[in-house]
């Protein structure tokens, strides 16, 4: 398995190269609901729920499950 280096909230973490981004979140949440007052996470894995919403590489409201990791890319969660 080929792991390659991202940053999730500046911390730097390992994963498995094609791994969505989604998977490497594992779980964490990504984002506060829209009251702010429930932590959200990827729900549908597949796009249509939005719940997975990131900030990758600077540009915001990225559907973590539809993109893959790349090597040295920075995931900023609002959670
Ligand atoms: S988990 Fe539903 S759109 Fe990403």
């Amino acid at each position: 398995m080929t792991l390659i280096h991202i940053k999730i909230n500046g911390e730097s973490v390992t994963v498995a190269a094609h791994s969505s981004v989604a998977a490497a979140l594992a779980g964490r949440p990504n984002r506060l609901s829209v009251g702010e007052t429930a932590p959200r996470a990827a729900f549908c894995g597949m796009g249509v729920c939005f719940e997975c919403r990131v900030t990758i590489d600077g540009q915001s409201q990225q559907r973590a499950c539809q993109v893959l990791v790349r090597e040295g890319m920075e995931i900023l969660c609002d959670a």
